[in-house]
């Protein structure tokens, strides 16, 4: 991942991607900044930035469709993922949806990080 950063008013931001990354069905992608996992997702024409592990037992967000063995009987290839309806995102594992505005899990009350995110010249920002 590029380490380039920018700054967008008076804030610094670092590119995560570019939105060719986000086109053709790509459910989210995955990007480490600093240590922080962050998951992006395009919904209904915006991009979104959410922590990219779960609250409830770390799960990935990002990752519609994985594997949880204690969820087999349930599990499908499109667990999880992205509702724009809603503009949410489904935890895979056990399918808790978190705000991808707020990074609200409206069910238990809890709370996981969200991130501003800039659009520059077809690059993908996002601010920590
Ligand atoms: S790990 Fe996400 S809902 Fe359980």
């Amino acid at each position: 991942m590029s380490s380039e950063s920018t700054t967008i008013d008076g804030d610094e931001y670092t590119k995560v991607a570019e939105i060719a990354d986000f086109e053709a069905g790509n459910d989210g992608i995955a990007v480490d900044v600093n240590g922080i996992e962050i998951a992006i997702f395009e919904a209904d024409g915006d991009l979104y930035a959410i922590s990219n592990r779960c609250s409830h037992q770390n799960a990935p967000l990002c990752k519609a469709g994985e594997r949880k063995i204690n969820a087999d009987h349930t599990w499908t290839e499109s667990r999880g993922g992205v509702n724009e309806e809603k503009c949410t995102v489904s935890c895979p594992w056990h399918l808790w949806e978190w705000d991808l505005e707020t990074g609200k899990n409206e069910v238990s009350g809890e709370r996981i990080a969200t991130f501003d995110v800039a659009v520059r010249d077809e690059n993908v920002f996002v601010r920590i």
